[in-house]
């Protein structure tokens, strides 16, 4: 029986939540692996919830299924049916077995969810994903993430095609089969959800390590990858150790196997995937050597791999009730992981950048036709809802329970959070509840966070009396309505603050009669609230939302001379950081509306000055010289205009090269490009850093003057960081060395799958009308395909999503081609599809010829057959 199954797009409810009625207790799974046809018999023992008087449902989507019985008999086809993703079967009882065998055709499989085939049919290997619904792809199963069962996982293939065989859990014999076949099989001891179940079958390579626990278990950690590229996994499992090991420190969370499994995949949905045992990355988050991989890459890595390791007790050992639950898993191990990766490297660089990413992708879904909570209420496709909002503004949520719990009481509460919910599926309240009473604190009130879609407005004002020597802080909140939500309430909003004095002192803070250190944390929880300072003999300048405190958008009215002082005097590193951003804001507004010199001169005043400061961190220093990107600038207009935007952000940039100096820049550039032997360590990246902004800025200057530096650049540079700065600077130009140096490039990358994704990406930012060109171009590389999701990233992605200037193009043929794109990709790869689609974001507030253009390109996208993932996201933006 064979049963071509996509379910009709239907709206599922978080209030709809009903326990299950049917769980599996055991999986016993037998696979026959092949490349083109894999046979599986699957052995459920199952469950009944006795108040429920259920038919037994589950789970399973595009299976041919070969047999099927129940305790042992097999089953009459008129007491089973298998119809629209649903197999009902008569006769079940609470403790019957249930036996079904099905084939899948993995090397069919171009959705890269369920088992597919990585690589090439002759070269490439096996592997599975299921989360969120992959596994019912495998097999029948209530593919949902509360039924947790206990799995033993039998793999048998033929030995030479598949020699190394890995599922979850740990390793339970292997041995021979006639026919120059063998078998492998894993018990996990762990009971777990579906979406955790993994398997990789194929020839791969190892590197180990052993591992003891702080709670003394001997653990075997092994990366797995392709021959060609296992030398570049050494930097992961150093990574990994750091991870394994600051996760007993922080958290005392110690891993609970006998073995680590981590692989590396060229063909993957997404970043990596946390499966219990055996996680399994996207070789972009896990491959890395100073010739292919970039500084900002190397932390990628890091962090991706401690996200992973750090889900196996956030999200694996406590899983999620149902997919609503979401941020319960992500937010707190993104969290988790920004902790890590703020005491392995800069916390204020690290703070930067998460802001940063939160500005770029979060505020601008939060503004538009994709808005959604963090716990969304419904959905119609769950891929479409692993999002910035579920991931980062998820991270802050938890961000601002720590911070009001401080860190022991945060950590208290975690124990707690773990001690309570270990091997169950839990929900936010769960989390809120273990949280607050470890502390004694009530945290409901921040439930409102996590249900209320839009980012907050926080307007403040100051009032100094001088006959009262008091300041008066008063902040007000709103959010805008929308994502249904007309009526959006007040939310808790931690504050942290201190006054500085004019000589750039920080002031102690009075309040309430009670003097506190010079900062401290006020929370505003109605629409508007007065905080009174006392003891004050002057004016002071605050420094609000300190270290970001609140995934807000702070509004106060500074005077420029304020901004610089915090520029140059705030000992909050994010802080210090904003205040140039802020600057950099009112220079772009004043240039942008033909204003007075006043707030260009300032900001470049101000960062001429820090320029010469040779005790400035250059990392921060380049942060600094960067102001705010396009998309970021976007978000504060209407009648949006990305060719303007891009033409007005780099004639600020123009006017700060200037104010520094041809003769400064180039001084430091020299400084900086100095020979000196590779190294990873903080000072060399964040030389490196300061050195690209610097060739940026120069080349802004005079591209002619830059051209020379930059192809030097190129050509000696001792590894990727300085490589592709120095590329980007000559494609981005247009210097008439841009094409050798892109030759040259992709003739030595050629064999590199990840370096040629960068020469595909940086070609594709090339700013302006002439980038769709250059990437339809590019289509016709022979190293171009729609099949491979880093590739579609690196090209369509790049493009669509990375280069505003380019992709909105005056005469609407960005949209056109996109469009034209999209229907393509969505018969291969609905989830990526879908992602590459939300860079309509925004089009309702385009200039009225870009969004009339973006409009027609959206509804005849509409109006083609789509899967259900791509079809939600037309449909949400579409709608008003
Ligand atoms: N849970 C994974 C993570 O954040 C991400 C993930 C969700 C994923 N769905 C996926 C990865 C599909 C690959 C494919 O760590
Ligand atoms: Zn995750």
């Amino acid at each position: 029986m064979t049963a071509r199954t996509e379910q009709s797009p239907s709206t599922i409810r978080l209030a709809d939540y009903r326990a299950p009625a049917w769980r599996v207790e055991s999986a016993e799974l037998v696979f026959d692996l092949d490349i083109e046809s894999t046979e599986l018999q699957a052995r459920l023992r199952l469950r009944a919830d006795p108040a429920q008087h259920e038919p037994l449902r589950l789970d399973g989507e595009g299976l041919e299924l070969l047999a099927i019985g129940l305790d042992g008999q097999p089953l009459a086809p008129d007491h089973y049916r298998y119809a629209d993703g649903v197999l009902q079967v008569e006769g079940a009882r609470d403790g019957s077995v249930l036996e079904t065998r099905v084939r899948l055709r993995p090397a069919a499989n171009t959705a890269l969810e369920g088992l597919y085939l990585s690589g090439s049919r002759e070269a490439g290997f096996l592997l599975t994903q299921c989360e969120a619904q992959g596994f019912r792809h495998i097999t029948f199963f209530p593919d949902r993430p509360d039924v947790l069962s206990n799995y033993t996982v039998t793999l048998r293939a033929d030995r030479a095609r598949f020699p190394v065989l890995l599922a979850g859990g740990n390793p339970d014999g292997a041995g021979e089969l006639p026919d120059g076949r063998h078998w492998a099989r894993f018990v996990d001891p762990h009971p777990k959800p579906s979406y955790l179940f993994a398997l990789v079958a194929g020839r791969l390579e190892r590197i180990e390590r052993d591992y003891r626990t702080a709670d003394g278990r001997a653990v075997k950690l092994v990366i797995w990858s392709e021959a060609n590229v296992i030398d570049r996994c050494h930097y992961a499992m150093d990574a990994l150790e750091r991870a394994m090991r600051w996760d007993e420190e922080t958290y005392g969370r110690n891993y609970d196997l006998d073995v680590f499994h981590v692989v590396a995949t060229h063909d993957f949905n997404m970043g990596a995937m946390e499966n219990k045992g055996l996680n399994i990355f996207n070789a972009k988050y896990l491959l890395a050597d100073p010739d292919s991989t970039t500084d900002d890459e190397y932390r990628a890595v890091e962090a991706v791999i401690a996200h992973e390791y750090f889900h196996n007790w956030s999200g694996n050992r406590v899983t999620c009730r149902d997919w609503f639950q979401l941020s319960l898993k992500e937010g707190l191990t993104v969290f988790r992981e920004q902790q890590f990766s703020a005491d392995m490297n800069s916390p204020p660089l690290k703070r930067i950048e998460d802001v940063a990413l939160l500005r770029r992708a979060q505020f601008p879904e939060d503004a538009g036709p994709l808005a959604h909570p963090v716990r969304p209420a419904q959905y119609s496709e769950i891929n479409n809802f692993y999002t910035a909002t579920v991931y980062e503004k998820g991270s802050e949520l938890v961000r601002m329970l720590a911070g009001r719990l401080g860190r022991e009481g945060f950590r208290r509460g975690m124990d707690r959070y773990f001690a309570q919910n270990d091997g169950r599926a839990a929900t936010l309240e769960d989390f809120l509840a273990a949280l607050g009473e470890a502390n004694g604190i009530d945290l409901a009130p921040y439930l409102a966070w996590y249900a209320q879609a839009g980012t907050p407005r926080l307007h403040a004002g100051g009032h100094y009396d001088a006959g009262q020597r008091s300041y008066t802080l008063t902040l007000q909140q709103h959010t805008a309505p929308g994502a249904g939500q007309p009526d959006k309430r007040p939310l808790p909003i931690p504050v942290k603050l201190a006054l500085f004095g004019s000589d750039g002192r920080m002031l102690p803070l009075h309040m309430d009669g009670q003097t506190s250190e010079t900062e401290a944390v006020v929370v505003l929880d109605q629409a508007r609230q007065s905080f009174v300072f006392g003891q004050l003999d002057q004016p002071p300048v605050p420094s609000l939302l300190r270290g970001f405190s609140a995934p807000v958008i702070l509004q106060y009215d500074y005077r420029p001379d304020e901004l610089a002082l915090l520029l140059m005097h705030d000992a909050d590193g994010f802080n210090r950081w904003e205040a140039g951003q802020q600057l950099a804001q009112r220079a772009y507004d004043a240039l942008r509306d033909g204003a007075a010199d006043d707030a260009v001169r300032a900001w470049s005043e101000a960062l001429a000055a820090l320029f010469q400061d040779s005790a400035l961190d250059p990392a921060l220093l380049a942060d600094l010289l960067t102001p705010p990107g396009e998309i970021e600038l976007a978000e504060r207009e209407t009648g949006v205009d990305p060719a303007r935007i891009h033409a007005l952000r780099q004639q600020l940039q123009r006017r700060l090269a200037e104010r520094i100096g041809a003769a400064a820049l180039r001084q430091r550039y020299e400084v900086l490009a100095a020979p000196a032997a590779f190294a990873l360590d903080a000072a060399s990246q964040a030389r490196r850093r300061l050195k690209r902004r610097v060739l940026e800025l120069l080349a802004l200057l005079d591209p002619e003057a830059a051209q020379p530096l930059a192809q030097r650049q190129y050509e000696q540079a001792d590894g990727m960081t300085d490589r592709l700065a120095a590329l980007g600077v000559l494609v981005r130009h247009a210097a008439p060395a841009a094409a050798d140096a892109l030759a040259h490039y992709r003739a030595r990358y050629a064999d590199n799958a990840l370096a040629l994704d960068k020469w595909f990406a940086v070609q594709a930012q090339l700013p302006g009308e002439p980038a769709l060109a250059h990437v339809q171009a590019l289509e016709d590389d022979p190293a171009f395909t729609l099949k491979n999701p880093n590739r579609v990233q690196s090209l369509l992605g790049s493009f669509a999503r990375g280069n505003p200037s380019g992709f909105h193009r005056a005469d609407g043929a960005g949209y056109r081609w996109l469009a034209q794109r999209l229907v393509a990709l969505d018969a291969l790869n609905p989830q990526v599809a879908a992602r590459l689609a939300t860079a309509f974001n925004g089009w309702q507030r385009l200039e009225p010829a870009r969004r009339a253009a973006a409009r027609a390109a959206l509804d005849a996208l509409a109006a083609q057959p789509l899967s259900r993932n791509l079809a939600e996201i037309v449909g949400n933006m579409l709608k008003d």
